[in-house]
């Protein structure tokens, strides 16, 4: 096991940047990370932070039988529209659709700051054993704040947020960007239900610390496909008009996002190694709360990927080729046809009305 000293650290070291040799200027925009002395970019605050939550991972291995908690790739639907289908939109000249969607993507990586503002109860109100030394008793130590900073920037200093709209940018010189687009996705939150009390036992504010975490974490992994999806998309010298310089953009972006990623799914398995306080004082298996929460969160997604995402992207789809193609109907047909094909894990299946749920699967 490794040493308590090697376990702790402060708020200032978690915010701490690698040397660096020269930053990282997009579009005369100072943004984070930047490059060492072999010109490798390296990704903001990571000194410590990564170390960091690789000693925790360690410790929580070694310390308990929970694994560490996955979100396995089948869950993991692949992009809307594929890199066939937004490549046909572009050579066609329908471009606002994926400028639309690089800017929604850059709206929504800011967001991200909210993460700071999420209370965190007292560890021992809710957690019977000891929280010592875990990436848990770091989140309001430097973890929430690194993330927060990450995603939306930081002072002078972009972030997430601004390097998504240099790529955008940088790859369709300098598009309209749709004035609409903040609203659309203001409107799409707010029709939302707020989801109804999975872990009623369970203080308020407990459980939503952990619906949000295991939230950000199922945004997150699912992101995979959607930096895949971008870098191919704006690295691809037929559509792009700056491909190397845009794809190289994502994936620093994607890389920052790995501290992301592993932070979280370590929280939450300490979590599940440890026993929750109900608010009535009795306890419920941290395993069964992070179990339940995380398949709430992809089961959701996921039903939001396949109706809502689908007609969205026809819908945009139709509006923007009307002029721009001989026949939108046809031209929507054949947008269709090239969908990327995806069976969802049996647990998250849209089920006919009246349906028992499948068996969950998710976590471990
Ligand atoms: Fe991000
Ligand atoms: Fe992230």
């Amino acid at each position: 096991m490794a040493q308590e000293s090697s376990l702790n650290f402060s708020y200032e070291q978690l915010l701490s940047n690698v040397k660096l040799d020269a930053p990282l200027i997009v579009g005369g925009m100072r943004c984070h990370g930047g490059f060492d002395a072999d010109g490798n970019y390296r990704s903001p605050r990571t000194m410590w932070r990564v170390p960091a939550i690789e000693a925790w991972q360690q410790q929580h291995l070694a310390t308990s039988p929970v694994p560490l908690v996955q979100i396995t790739a089948d869950c993991v639907p692949p992009h809307l529209p594929s890199v066939a289908q937004a490549k046909l939109l572009l050579k066609n000249g329908v471009r606002e659709p994926i400028v639309r969607i690089l800017t929604e993507i850059a709206i929504i990586e800011g967001f991200g700051a909210t993460i700071r503002d999420l209370p965190v109860p007292p560890l021992a109100s809710f957690l019977r054993e000891s929280t010592a030394s875990t990436a848990l008793a770091h989140l309001t130590g430097g973890l929430f704040e690194a993330h927060a900073r990450d995603e939306a920037g930081w002072g002078e200093e972009g972030g997430h947020k601004q390097m998504w709209e240099a790529a955008r940018d940088v790859a369709f010189s300098n598009p309209d960007v749709p004035a609409d687009i903040l609203m659309m996705i203001m409107g799409r939150r707010s029709s939302q239900n707020r989801p109804q009390r999975l872990l009623a036992a369970l203080p308020e504010p407990v459980e939503r610390l952990l619906g949000f975490m295991a939230g950000v974490l199922a945004i997150e992994v699912f992101a995979r496909s959607t930096f895949q999806w971008a870098e191919e998309l704006v690295g691809d010298p037929e559509v792009s008009d700056s491909p190397e310089q845009a794809a190289r953009l994502v994936s620093y972006i994607r890389a920052d996002e790995s501290p992301h990623v592993e932070y979280l799914r370590t929280v939450l398995s300490e979590v599940a190694a440890r026993t929750l306080i109900t608010a009535d004082g009795g306890e419920m298996a941290g395993r069964e709360a992070v179990n339940a929460m995380l398949e709430r969160s992809l089961k959701m997604m996921i039903r939001q990927r396949i109706r809502d995402r689908r007609d969205q992207v026809r819908s945009s789809i139709r509006a923007a080729a009307a002029g721009k193609v001989a026949d939108v109907e046809e031209f929507a047909a054949q947008f269709d046809a090239l969908e990327t094909p995806w069976e969802p894990p049996a647990f998250a299946r849209v089920e006919p009305a009246g349906a028992p749920p499948a068996a969950g699967q998710v976590g471990y």
